[in-house]
């Protein structure tokens, strides 16, 4: 996800959104440096892409010499819940109409916008996270959530259950390495079908595994989980056409495990 403070590139009509969407985001100090710059330069530090790419390099190089807790503080959770607010429900509308699951899994459920969305569509759902900040807001919504620390391979090798599908949206580019591929393992081990999302274009404000789509079917792969295409392109083009925030249209990908496939074609025999 792009974590950055002032968001994305792309125009509204370019990437089909509510013009509220794709807004300026602040921290209280660069409130304040907003408001003494003149506009034209507040949007061309948003708009242009030189511009954008080197604030990106500068931040990076800044958070680097950060601790995790500094680099995502309060502000960066207020800044999920807003952006993630705005998109959850188109996201849990699609989960619903085409997997339908009766139970889910979020890993990296930072505020808890899709998990509170699922509930209100019907689904059973259940989260964790690390961060203290995004599980308060989690538990002042009343969900159920967990604190697990993906780069503990203790931690992320005891599922929290079975469900029918686990998601984990823009999370894996936060870990280094061989915690992203414990968490792709994690979230095989608890549904046999997967929502995932971690393009390698993210600006993140810290990004510690910039896979690409076919490093992370990969990783898929090696657990058995095969890409769904059709349904990943239809998840995309709806998040697209309704407005949810480009990061979560960019490349979503549904992953199936193929012995449930198997096992589900020789269960109904002549159905293909
Ligand atoms: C970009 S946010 C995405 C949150 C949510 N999935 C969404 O799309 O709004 C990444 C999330 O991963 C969580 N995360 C990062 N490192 C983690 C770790 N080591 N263990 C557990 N969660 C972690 C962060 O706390 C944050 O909530």
């Amino acid at each position: 996800m792009p974590h950055d403070e002032i968001q994305p590139v792309e125009s509204n009509a370019e990437i089909g959104m509510q013009p509220n969407v794709a807004k300026v985001h602040y921290g209280t100090g660069k409130k304040l440096l907003a408001f003494l710059m003149p506009a034209w330069l507040v949007q061309w530090l948003t708009n242009n892409r030189t511009a954008v790419r080197l604030r990106t390099m500068w931040k990076r190089w800044y958070h680097r010499r950060r601790s995790h807790a500094e680099v995502y503080g309060d502000d960066y959770y207020e800044m999920i819940d807003a952006t993630t607010g705005r998109s959850a429900a188109v996201m849990a509308r699609s989960i619903v109409d085409h997997l339908n699951p009766k139970t889910s899994v979020d890993l990296g459920c930072g505020t808890g916008n899709l998990l509170e969305q699922l509930g209100n569509q019907g689904v059973s759902a259940r989260g964790a996270d690390f961060a203290p900040q995004a599980l308060d807001l989690c538990r002042q919504r009343g969900l159920d959530v967990s604190r697990v620390d993906f780069t503990d391979p203790q931690a992320i090798a005891k599922p929290l259950g079975q469900f029918d599908l686990a998601i984990c949206m823009e999370v894996a580019i936060q870990l280094p390495p061989v915690a992203a591929k414990n968490l792709i393992r994690s979230l095989c081990r608890h549904a046999d079908t997967v929502l995932f999302s971690s393009p390698p274009c993210a600006r993140d404000r810290l990004p510690k595994s910039p896979m690409t789509a076919s490093q992370w079917i990969a990783e898929f792969a090696s657990q058995d989980f095969e890409l769904d295409q059709e349904l990943s392109k239809t998840f995309k083009n709806e998040w697209r056409e309704r407005g949810t925030a480009p990061w979560f249209y960019r490349k979503p990908m549904v992953f199936r495990s193929r012995l449930a496939n198997n096992r589900n074609s020789q269960a109904k025999p002549g159905i293909l």
